[in-house]
């Protein structure tokens, strides 16, 4: 059930100029290869039919989804660009990816039987399909010593045509780790095997945001996926400020509480924070991405403008008490939020601003 938050001073904005700053910013990173832009999970929690329209006027050529559901809510939509549905649609759905027009990955035999027999059923044009090899996420995708009967079990059938083979890299949002290269590698090789055999494909790809800005030349193939990058969060601290990218959303609230403590006193559950001077806590009335403690959030020399900028780290710098006092005068805050892989967190809470007012400005707040 929805939460009626009509009386809960916190909203979201997103902001499309952002979404398309970032689109074609990436889409110049993966020129020549063409962007898909992933809206998957409502867009990542942006609204998918916004955000894909904005990303398509942007210069993204694809759109990724996770679902048909949500495939089938761009298509009501009137959205008429190319979606793949980056997990292979179960059986009893592939009657309506024909009907959508959706690109389907495949990776097994019975969901590769499924869409043929839909094509078939419906006397539609053949379904162009991906093929999602496994090179070591160990998601979904079919083993890499599958592809080539797979392949085969594709274009060999009328009703379909191979566009496309993929991977997914299960770590490329840490720079360096050898692992990446090694996914490639197997990659490659399963590649190639298709092309000697001669399996024909227009369409290989691989990178997600990751892998786009560490190592562009490695991983971009004929089509990238990006979807963090698009929402204008860099999908690990280390790959921050590779290219420019705009958040494109942010959090707000009004502050709902603010108290005057001691130094010493203890506060929220556990008491686990003591006050290390006197000070002020503030209570956001915030949904709050309160997860397994790594929430970073840092207070920049943006606070001097009210912001809040959540973006990496637990520390609190530059939070003096003029400045916290300005803050509370103007009563509302920015919170910028980060979405990562890392750092999925979905928690409904208060939390607890608490900031110390010694000079050195440390703080530290609670969730
Ligand atoms: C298959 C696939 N490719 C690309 C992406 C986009 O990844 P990112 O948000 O890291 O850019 C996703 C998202 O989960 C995905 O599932």
């Amino acid at each position: 059930m929805e939460a009626d938050s009509r009386y809960r001073p916190v909203w979201a904005e997103i902001d499309l100029d952002a979404v398309r700053a970032n689109v074609r910013t990436l889409a110049g990173v993966a020129s020549p290869a063409a962007l898909m832009a992933v809206v998957k999970a409502d867009g990542y929690g942006h609204g998918a039919v916004p955000v894909a329209r904005a990303a398509l006027e942007a210069g993204a050529q694809w759109l990724g989804v996770a679902l048909v559901e949500e495939g089938a809510e761009l298509r009501a939509a009137g959205i008429d660009a190319p979606v793949l549905v980056l997990s292979e649609p179960p059986p009893p759905a592939a009657p309506a990816v024909v009907a959508l027009g959706l690109t389907p990955v495949a990776y097994t035999p019975p969901g590769i039987d499924a869409l043929a027999k839909a094509v078939a059923d419906s006397g539609a044009e053949p379904l162009p399909v991906h093929l999602k090899v496994d090179t070591g996420m160990h998601r979904v995708g079919c083993a890499v010593a599958d592809a080539g009967r797979l392949a085969e079990s594709i274009t060999t059938r009328d009703e379909l045509r191979l566009e496309g083979v993929l991977t997914h890299l299960a770590v490329a949002d840490e720079p360096g780790n050898p692992y990446t290269p090694q996914q490639l590698d197997r990659f490659e090789a399963v590649l190639d095997d298709l092309r000697r055999a001669g399996v024909g494909f227009d369409l290989v790809h691989a990178a997600n945001s990751a892998a786009l800005l560490e190592d562009a030349d490695r991983a971009r193939f004929d089509l990238v996926r990006c979807g963090i990058a698009v929402y204008g969060v860099p999908p690990a601290p280390d790959l921050a400020g590779r290219v420019p990218l705009r958040p494109a959303m942010a959090v707000k609230a009004r502050v709902s509480h603010v108290k005057r403590l001691r130094s010493g006193d203890r506060l929220s559950y556990g008491l686990r924070y003591a006050m290390p001077a006197d000070g002020t806590v503030v209570t956001v009335p915030e949904r709050s991405q309160a997860g397994p403690g790594d929430v970073t959030i840092n207070v920049s020399p943006d606070m001097l403008r009210k912001q809040l900028t959540i973006i990496g780290s637990w520390t609190f710098s530059a939070m003096g008490q003029a400045d916290c006092a300005r803050f509370i005068v103007d009563n509302e805050i920015k919170l910028e939020r980060i979405f990562s892989h890392r750092w999925k967190l979905d928690q409904a809470s208060e939390a607890y601003r608490v900031f110390d007012t010694q000079s050195t400005g440390k703080g530290v707040i609670t969730l």
